[in-house]
């Protein structure tokens, strides 16, 4: 069966989100504050961590959402912590599953489970650079171009299809805490957005792998 998510009959106005987190939580912030300004018509069910110290928990407070923490140490398996995660998350029956900076690479089963509901936020141009350290490896390479992604999450990592990038020149005098920083400025102009496409019924997820949607955004 192809998963589709969204087409055309069956716009939400109010899409529910559940937010994974494992860190600073600066998208998840960047999410809360278009809801706030209605830029984006959406509930956040829940901000989900597997870090207890995650500051994306300490944001979701502060905004007034529901949190929890699942720390992988009482877990003797990876398939057991997403098994459990799989449940609680289901629980919510949201539309969209927002990997934001989770720092955990999830077994095939939950992705199985919620795909095509499941995305997440990459800091290159997919393909390039999946993986870890992609400002350092940019550099290292003497790149022209960086950026990011939001795909959808599939079992091999960072190989979903992409839904929308954001670019920027690097620049001759650039560090990697520069690009990063300027990087992660498109991040939160860019994730919201593609957020709201969701709620506006204007992203479909193919099995096939095609990006139905892509649309590079350079400010
Ligand atoms: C972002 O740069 C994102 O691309 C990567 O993890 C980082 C999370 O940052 N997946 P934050 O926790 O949203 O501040």
């Amino acid at each position: 069966m192809q998963p589709q998510l969204l087409g055309d009959d069956q716009k939400k106005q109010n899409l529910k989100l559940v937010i994974l987190v494992s860190g600073y939580g600066s998208n998840l912030q960047a999410i809360i504050d278009a809801i706030l300004q209605q830029k984006l018509t959406a509930t956040i069910q829940a901000v989900i961590s597997d870090n207890p110290n995650a500051y994306g928990l300490t944001r979701a407070k502060s905004a007034s959402i529901p949190t929890k923490v699942l720390s992988p140490g009482t877990y003797t398996c990876r398939e057991t912590y997403d098994h459990t995660l799989a449940d609680i998350i289901a629980d919510y029956n949201p539309d969209l599953i927002v990997l934001s900076g989770f720092m955990r690479i999830l077994s095939d089963q939950f992705v199985q489970r919620f795909i095509g509901k499941l995305i997440n936020i990459h800091p290159s141009l997919l393909p390039q650079y999946p993986g870890l350290n992609t400002y350092k490896r940019a550099i290292a390479d003497g790149a022209k171009r960086h950026g990011c992604s939001v795909h959808f999450v599939i079992p091999e990592l960072d190989a979903g299809p992409i839904i929308a990038q954001s670019a920027l020149a690097i620049d001759v005098d650039d560090t990697i805490e520069s690009l990063k920083q300027r990087t992660q400025k498109l991040e939160r102009i860019l994730y919201p957005k593609v957020i709201r496409w969701f709620a506006e019924g204007k992203v479909i997820y193919s099995e096939r792998g095609t990006p139905i949607l892509i649309h590079p955004v350079t400010k």
